[in-house]
């Protein structure tokens, strides 16, 4: 998996130790980014112990414990708890650095030492854990991440797809937009505000390659841009990232080889 570098405790203020668990036998520490727009001494790290023998298995198991018997001011999101919502994703590392996944789905047991916990890199953050995604859902919403049709649907059945054009959204229609991803990517990093990251570009091209959608030039015009798609430079820390082993790199590079074949 690909390690990130986090700009955290250097520029980061000493944290607190929140509790110590004495005479436990299976503690494992925690380290947990922590921001208060309110407040003006943050951000911080603090460190909270948990007795893995009362706890789930998962990361996410552990921040709820954390933020229902030790500090109820921990704040991040979760809903599904089983890796479809996507709005779990942050930066969770051990010894040797952080990787972008979800916190619902990241055994603790696979974390070497103390567990270092960070929102989505290069993220605006709400508070802690929680980066704001407005940007992002704003570029989602500028791909029309829907069906569009011309001709007039069959007024008694569905819009049918043959076995094999079905077949071309294996990989894709997985996305669950947790947006790992783009904020894994260099590209993304220095260019967010104008290059559409490859989560988006993935689920562009989920729409590109469906065989029922009519507005294939229309997508195909939308990305082609010197920044909205050609501001991917390969760097695959996208799809290293993924926590649902989709592959937004290639997605990307089908969407410029049809660019290439349209021309
Ligand atoms: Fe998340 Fe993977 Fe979709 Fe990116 S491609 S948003 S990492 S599920
Ligand atoms: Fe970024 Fe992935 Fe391209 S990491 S540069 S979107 S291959
Ligand atoms: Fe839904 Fe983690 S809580 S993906």
């Amino acid at each position: 998996m690909v390690q990130f570098t986090l700009p955290t405790d250097s520029a980061v203020k000493k944290g607190r130790i929140v509790n110590k668990l004495d005479g436990v036998k299976n503690v494992k520490k925690f380290k947990i980014y922590r921001y208060d727009p309110e407040t003006v001494d943050n951000p911080r790290i603090d460190t909270y112990e948990v007795d893995l023998d009362n706890c789930g298995p998962m990361v996410l198991d552990a921040l709820i414990k954390i933020k229902d018997e030790i500090d109820p001011t921990l704040t991040f999101r979760r809903s599904c708890r089983e890796g479809i919502c996507g709005s779990c994703a942050m930066n969770i590392g051990g010894t040797i650095g952080g990787t972008n996944t979800l916190a619902c789905t990241k055994p603790i047991a696979d974390i070497n030492g103390t567990v270092k916990v960070y929102p989505l890199p290069h993220s605006e953050v709400l508070k802690d854990l929680v980066p704001d995604l407005t940007h992002f859902h704003t570029q989602y919403t500028s791909i029309s991440p829907w069906l569009q049709t011309q001709t007039q649907p069959p007024p008694d059945r569905e819009i049918l797809q043959s076995k094999e054009d079905r077949a071309l959204l294996d990989g894709l229609y997985e996305c669950i937009l947790c947006a790992c991803c783009s904020t894994s990517c260099p590209s993304y990093w220095w260019n967010g505000e104008r290059f559409l990251g490859p989560a988006v570009l993935l689920q562009a091209y989920r729409w590109i390659v469906d065989s029922r959608d009519e507005m294939t030039g229309d997508r195909l015009d939308n990305v082609e841009d010197p920044f909205r798609l050609y501001r991917c430079h390969t760097i695959m820390n996208c799809t290293n990232t993924c926590p649902k082993n989709l592959n937004p790199a290639k997605a990307i590079v089908e969407i410029k080889k049809m660019l290439v074949r349209r021309r």
